[in-house]
């Protein structure tokens, strides 16, 4: 994934477009570039590494002339990330400057015939084979070399271009991959996403895919891939500058953690109505829940382990069999999904390549489709049937932590929703009030455990911790496994706590680390001989029970504690604890935990 901006006013763009590309920097930060034109020139400047380093080259853009032009900033995907590979790139007669976020996955084809043709590369990118195609159609009007262009092009793009024989003018154009417009006072704005955008302006515009526009300082021009001018709504953004920015925390992800109360509220609170869940955006769905034989949930990493939570509420409330699929897996699968077949993919930036490629495979075989993203106007909600958004607001660190817990909000809003409008639920009022109650239980969970931090230092130097757990509690020991180690690099493993007996149990040796979730009464005796045997080989237990559970409390070496809940709801709750143990673990060591290495915020290539 990628970030791009672009700017053209009446103000110095090189300072705007360095802004913007600093609030889009995690979404890849490997290498980073500029383009500004200035008296019919285009001029850029490009570095391997952080935008810090491209604000130092430009004199944080003040070397830079001109109030028109485009940036981008990198996660590597052709090409490794060097000055070369940086975008913005430049067509061989320099009148053209093109930024990309997505892949062209026909690039080698084209950069063959364009070679052949008698263009000159000057980089390893597919994004480079654009901007030659542009200049090999330009006739003397951009927006139509670029609807020609775009008819070349197979894979996802959202790109920007410049062009010197069109001053004060940038274009951009959407396909498979986000991009918005902003609309300001005498200048206006495209970049990936609205973080880019709220310092200067709060009314945007979503472009959809196929859609080309044109942008000056006063005017917007919006045109369909056959040339067509469209005009499209104004939306305005609610959230402010600061719910984008640290908010006094050391890290986004701390941030982001301690905003959870908030975030599940303002996801769960305006679905519930006159004491039941409603959701108008499924109006449409529910005449064909009674045909629904199976749900299928697919999504990527936390988001996957999100469905995994939500799968046992789906079941245990709407008796409908649920199977829960790796994104990745699934789309390989020649998988049994049909009319019958309700799939609900899950996805915060709602631009996971391999999610998106699940949900396509899925629509061809006939499958109703449900999304649940966390940004607007993103690749998986525009092409499922519906679309539920958490409210979890601007998500920054990569480690995701108020999506997963939104995510699996909506899933048991979901199961209450589907069970009610299928007539098979008998306690709802109950249920209600315990999802009402989510936000004020999540707030408990951190407020009931300062000891984290030093919990934190007893474990930060360990080489491997384990994460174990039964049915409700093993779908948490998944994502509480999976945030230790990307953040803070330790070996984590999450275990069906039955299964350990069967072979990993040859790994526990004297003070290993044994992280035991133990908030699900239906196996809770099994979950408490689990923490026997471990701790019988020499591992020292960290429990997660109940508040007042005191078969637990007495035979483990370490405790967080979780308020009481239903149990059916308690993931979203347990693994809050978690998040906080693996944040100050990282921290403790060190580590980089809004952006760690290797990871991105959303995979948008395979
Ligand atoms: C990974 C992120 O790259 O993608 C995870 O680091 C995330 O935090 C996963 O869970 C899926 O991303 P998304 O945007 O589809 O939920």
């Amino acid at each position: 994934m990628c970030g791009i901006v672009g700017f053209t006013g009446r103000q110095s763009a090189a300072p705007v477009l360095l802004d913007g590309l600093k609030k889009l920097e995690y979404r890849g930060y490997d290498s980073a570039g500029i383009a500004v034109m200035d008296n019919g020139t285009i001029s850029v400047n490009k570095v391997r590494g952080r935008i810090a380093s491209l604000c130092e080259k430009t004199g944080d853009g003040a070397s830079v002339p001109g109030f028109t032009g485009i940036g981008h900033t990198r996660w590597a995907t052709h090409g490794a990330p060097t000055e070369e590979n940086a975008h913005p790139h430049l067509s061989n007669d320099g009148r053209f400057a093109v930024v990309h976020n997505g892949i062209i996955e026909n690039y080698i084809v084209l950069r063959e015939e364009l070679i052949r043709d008698g263009y000159r590369f000057q980089s390893e990118t597919d994004t480079e084979v654009i901007v030659h195609l542009i200049e090999m159609y330009y006739a003397g009007n951009v927006r139509d070399a670029l609807i020609k262009t775009a008819n070349r092009l197979r894979g996802s793009y959202a790109l920007g271009v410049i062009c010197s024989e069109e001053p004060g003018k940038i274009y951009a154009v959407r396909e498979a991959s986000p991009l918005i417009l902003g609309i300001g006072m005498d200048e206006n704005f495209f970049a990936s996403d609205v973080t880019a955008l709220v310092n200067h302006t709060r009314n945007v515009v979503y472009l959809e895919d196929g859609e080309f526009a044109e942008l000056s300082g006063n005017d917007i021009r919006i045109f369909d891939c056959s040339g067509r001018e469209i005009s499209k709504k104004v939306s305005r953004i609610t959230w402010d500058v600061q719910a984008a920015e640290k908010g006094g925390y050391d890290h986004f992800m701390l941030k982001e953690i301690m905003e959870q109360p908030a975030a599940v509220r303002a996801t769960v609170a305006p679905r519930i109505k006159d004491g039941k869940v409603d959701f108008e955006e499924l109006a449409g769905l529910v005449p064909e829940l009674p045909d629904v034989s199976k749900i299928v949930i697919t999504a990527c990493g936390s988001a996957y382990y999100a469905g995994c939570a939500g799968k046992y509420a789906l079941e245990r409330l709407c008796r409908i069999p649920v199977e829960t699929q790796l994104a990745s897996e699934l789309r390989y699968s020649d998988p049994l999904i049909d009319s019958r077949t309700l799939l609900i993919v899950i996805s915060q930036s709602g631009e996971t390549a391999d999610t998106i490629a699940a949900l396509r495979e899925c629509r061809a075989r006939g499958a109703k489709t449900l999304a649940v993203v966390n940004v607007v106007g993103s690749s998986v909600a525009s092409l499922a049937d519906y679309t539920v958004y958490t409210r979890a607001g601007p998500e920054i660190a990569v480690a995701t932590t108020k999506g997963y817990t939104t995510q699996i909000a909506v899933l048991y809003m979901l199961a209450v929703f589907f069970a009610e409008r299928l007539g098979r639920l008998d306690d709802a009022p109950e249920l209600v009030e315990e999802l009402q109650a989510l936000p004020r239980r999540i707030q408990q969970a951190i407020d009931m455990n300062p000891s984290v931090p030093a919990l934190a230092r007893k474990y930060h130097e360990s080489r491997a911790l384990f994460f174990i757990g039964r049915n409700t509690d093993y779908a948490v020991a998944l994502e509480g496994a999976l945030k230790m180690k990307e953040i803070s690099y330790i070996h984590a493993e999450a275990y069906a706590a039955g299964e350990l007996k069967h072979g990993t149990i040859a790994l526990i040796e004297e003070h290993c680390p044994v992280i035991a979730l133990c908030c699900n009464p239906s196996v809770m005796e099994k979950t408490l001989s689990n923490i026997v045997e471990v701790k019988s080989r020499g591992a020292e237990v960290l429990a997660l029970p109940f508040r007042d559970n005191r078969r637990i409390l007495s035979a483990a070496d370490d405790l967080l504690f979780i308020p009481d809940a239903d149990a059916l709801f308690s993931p979203v709750i347990e693994i809050v604890p978690l998040q906080l143990l693996a944040y100050y673990v990282a921290k403790a060591n060190g580590c980089d935990i809004d952006k760690p290495k290797n990871l991105a915020k959303s995979v948008t290539v395979e």
